[in-house]
């Protein structure tokens, strides 16, 4: 059940957070792995005994690139995860910079719409795409406009993508995870939201990267056959409504 065993998957940003979290699950679950990061991971891939290939995901010629080199090392590609991806610090729209902007689209858009171009030439039909999009995609949070349009972006692109791979029966799925404890939450100039997430979460904490691991874990298996299309939310409670604490917190302030 859930079976991943000697499926082939390749897991963007793998070197860190969520992406290693899903590496070494996927690794534990018999799965065949390559591992794609900007930074060296050749250790961790000799450590778990995998593949890694050296990918800069806003670069297209490195993601085709890493598509083919896993497809000659395991053959076809069952699942590919697009979840590299970086924060920036918290800024107003009246004072954004359309480079930073540029920057962020660079590797949360780009970075996933280069995946979804050319994984599927060295992937079997039937398999599964997964991208890491995030809740900040469908709800407004000040001072985080360019990284939650790049999310939103992200979905957009996962419901197209499930459409038009569909004749191929390959899923195309993505995960919107609020605050997640990795590197990437403890960011500097992105106080608020990690200073906030246990207020306002319902179950009252962060996300562990390995929850998201789980969550890719269902989404690449057989088992998950009939879901594609979907921005699913792993946040805690959040989508639903502030948790009871947050009121508890404010009626105390007021
Ligand atoms: N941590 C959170 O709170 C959170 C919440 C929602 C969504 N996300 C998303 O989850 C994904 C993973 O984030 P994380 O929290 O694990 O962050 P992280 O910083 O721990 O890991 C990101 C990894 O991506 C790699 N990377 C960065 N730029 C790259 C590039 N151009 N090419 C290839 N690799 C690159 C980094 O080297 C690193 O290994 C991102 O898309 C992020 O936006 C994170």
């Amino acid at each position: 059940m859930f079976s991943i065993k000697d499926k082939v998957a390749v897991i963007t940003g793998g070197g860190s957070g969520i992406g290693l979290a899903t590496v070494k699950r996927f690794c534990a679950a018999g799965a065949k792995v390559v591992i794609a990061d900007i930074t060296d991971q050749t250790k961790l891939a000799d450590e778990l005994g995998c593949t890694f290939v050296k990918t800069d995901v806003t670069k297209e010629e490195d993601v085709k690139q890493l598509m083919q080199t896993a497809c000659d090392t395991y053959g076809p590609i069952d699942s590919v995860i697009n979840n590299a991806g970086m924060i920036m610090p918290e800024q107003l729209l009246v004072e954004a910079e359309a480079a930073d902007f540029e920057r962020m689209f660079r590797i949360n858009v780009f970075g996933v719409l280069y995946g979804l171009k050319h994984a599927p030439a060295y992937m079997r039909d039937g398999g599964a795409i997964i991208n890491t999009a995030s809740n900040s995609a469908d709800e407004g949070f000040s001072g985080y406009g360019a990284y939650g349009s790049s999310k939103a972006a992200v979905v957009h692109l996962t419901k197209t993508a499930a459409i038009e791979l569909a004749p191929r029966q390959i899923r195309v799925n993505c995960i919107c995870p609020n605050t997640v404890d990795t590197p990437l939450a403890y960011a500097e100039g992105c106080e608020t939201e990690l200073h906030t997430v246990n207020v306002i979460t319902p179950l009252g904490r962060m996300c562990r990267p390995e929850e998201c691991a789980a969550l890719f874990h269902f989404l690449a298996s057989d088992d998950c056959s009939y879901i594609t299309g979907e921005d699913i939310y792993i946040d805690g409670g959040l989508k639903a409504g502030p948790g009871m604490q947050m009121f508890a917190q404010l009626l105390k302030a007021l």
